[in-house]
């Protein structure tokens, strides 16, 4: 992050909804302590509850304090920025207030609009706010952002980008994945190309898979109108985030870390994936609901919709033909935890296997993307004593040192968006490339009159996922950890 920034106005659409209040007022709050917003910066949250600004300040103050992270005099300083409109979005009266509250002063020349809200009314908010002239650009910027998903398949994010791009260039649009602004996913680019030790293996000759999970303990968190009906786990996370992973840990070395750069590079591996084979899906893709699902309030009856989905894929380049990326995600699952697992080739002679320690497990590279932030590398090492015996060690770094504050991913990004730098926000064809892999896995999902098999709660999803491997002794990894046990004794 870099030193403060010039004046402008964030205006919140959505400002009394569940992102703003938990991920976006906070993160604003974090950026201003920290010295990122310019004095004259000022954050207006709109929104159809009424609010005066003074009843406006005091709700956020409460949220602030409430999650302990605002207090003194930061708080009230930051206060001291917040004003609210209320309105109608459907109305052409709103977009004039907005316009007049906006004005012509200082703040006026750059506006960033975060629209935090659901996807149905981005093309409408994108229109108000065209045709009250709020979108043009004299002598300052006007920036759009956008939360995921951008469109619910292929055809309709086309449909949204046409829209998007009749009124907007293409530089207005910040499409944003907050995954991607995790600091242990940025930190993938680091491992990889700031690190000499990786990049010599990092391709088919000495890697046999590689696993990205993303499992949760929570459910649909009140959310089922937008799970049930245009989610679904394959929508949510896989499309979005979990692609955006796999981009990074597979990408060739970018020439910079410019926008366009990056982006080129990403698009190029999202292009590279192999098009499913439907006619063989169940060896490529599985899908489950957990048990109960439709008892949650809200769930339409008989919904397909999967709370859990996990994909192989492969991707077409020289530097990983045949070795397939393993995806998996899922809600109500035993454990939150998102990790890469990097499962290493086995070495080409078992040298040790007249010896007694007859399998030699194979290296992993762990990399923890939260709770634990840290990354493993798990090797074999002889046991002490007069046998040969191995066991699996880990050698390990946390990432952060103890005391280190970590930003949340929304700090960094709305940061970004201040300072115009589009690098971690998704480009259209990234988006374009994503839905291409996906469509036609759900497409089928979608003809198929069987119900998704069912998971229990708690557990780490139905047993037919890991069937995706097929191969003998390969499975998920659960865990970060390595049961240290010795294999055979001498
Ligand atoms: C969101 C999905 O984009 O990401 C949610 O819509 C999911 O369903 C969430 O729970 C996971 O992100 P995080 O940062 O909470 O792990």
């Amino acid at each position: 992050m870099s030193c403060a920034t010039e004046s402008h106005a964030y205006v919140i659409f959505g400002a009394t909804g569940n992102l703003a209040k938990i991920k976006l007022l906070p993160a604003l709050y974090q950026l201003h302590c920290l010295g990122y917003l310019a004095p004259g910066v000022k954050i207006l949250g709109c929104g159809r509850t009424p609010h005066e600004r003074d009843g406006w300040r005091d709700e956020v103050r409460k949220i602030l304090s409430d999650s302990g992270t605002g207090t003194g005099s930061c708080l009230e300083g930051f206060v001291e920025r917040l004003d609210y409109l209320i309105g109608s979005l459907q109305d052409a009266a709103f977009y004039q207030a907005l316009g007049n509250w906006i004005g012509t002063g200082e703040c006026a020349r750059n506006v960033i609009f975060y629209l935090s809200l659901s996807p149905g009314l981005y093309v409408p908010v994108t229109v108000g706010l065209a045709q009250a002239g709020l979108l043009a650009e004299s002598n300052g910027w006007r920036r759009v952002v956008v939360e995921k998903p951008f469109g619910h398949d292929l055809q309709s994010a086309r449909h949204l980008q046409h829209a998007l791009n009749t009124h907007l260039e293409e530089e207005q649009i910040y499409r944003i994945d907050h995954y991607v602004g995790k600091e242990s996913v940025q930190n993938l680019l680091v491992l990889r190309f700031a690190n000499m030790i990786l990049e010599p293996l990092w391709n088919r000759h000495y890697i046999d898979h590689v696993q990205i999970t993303h499992a949760e303990t929570v459910g649909l968190e009140g959310r089922a109108s937008y799970y049930d009906g245009h989610g679904g786990a394959t929508r949510d996370m896989i499309q979005s985030h979990l692609l955006q992973v796999l981009a990074l840990l597979a990408m060739e070395p970018p020439v910079s870390l410019e926008a366009e750069s990056l982006r080129d590079e990403k698009v190029k591996v999202l292009r590279s994936i192999r098009p499913l084979d439907i006619t063989q899906l169940a060896s490529h893709a599985v899908r489950a609901q957990y048990a109960g699902y439709h008892q949650e309030a809200g769930i339409s009856p008989g919904s397909h919709t999967e709370t859990y989905a996990a994909l192989k894929l492969y991707i077409d380049n020289w530097r990983w033909r045949d070795v397939p990326f393993y995806l998996r995600t899922g809600k109500r699952l035993k454990e939150r935890r998102s990790m890469v697992a990097v499962r290493f080739r086995e070495p080409p002679m078992q040298l040790f296997q007249g010896t007694g320690a007859a399998t030699v497990h194979p290296n992993w590279l762990l990399i923890g993307i939260q709770p634990d932030d840290v990354v493993r590398l798990e090797i074999s090492a002889k046991v002490p004593g007069v046998e040969t015996r191995t066991r699996q060690i880990s050698m390990d770094a946390s990432v952060g040192n103890p005391g280190e504050r970590k930003a949340d991913a929304y700090e960094d990004l709305l940061l970004d968006v201040i300072e115009g730098n589009r690098s971690l926000f998704l480009r259209y064809d990234e988006v374009k490339a994503a839905w291409s892999v996906v469509d036609p896995v759900m497409q089928a999902w979608a003809e198929d009159e069987h119900p998704p098999l069912q998971y229990p709660v708690g557990s780490w999803g139905p047993k037919a996922a890991s069937q995706l491997f097929g191969k003998a002794g390969q499975e998920w990894r659960q865990s970060l950890s390595c049961n240290g046990e010795a294999d055979v004794a001498g």
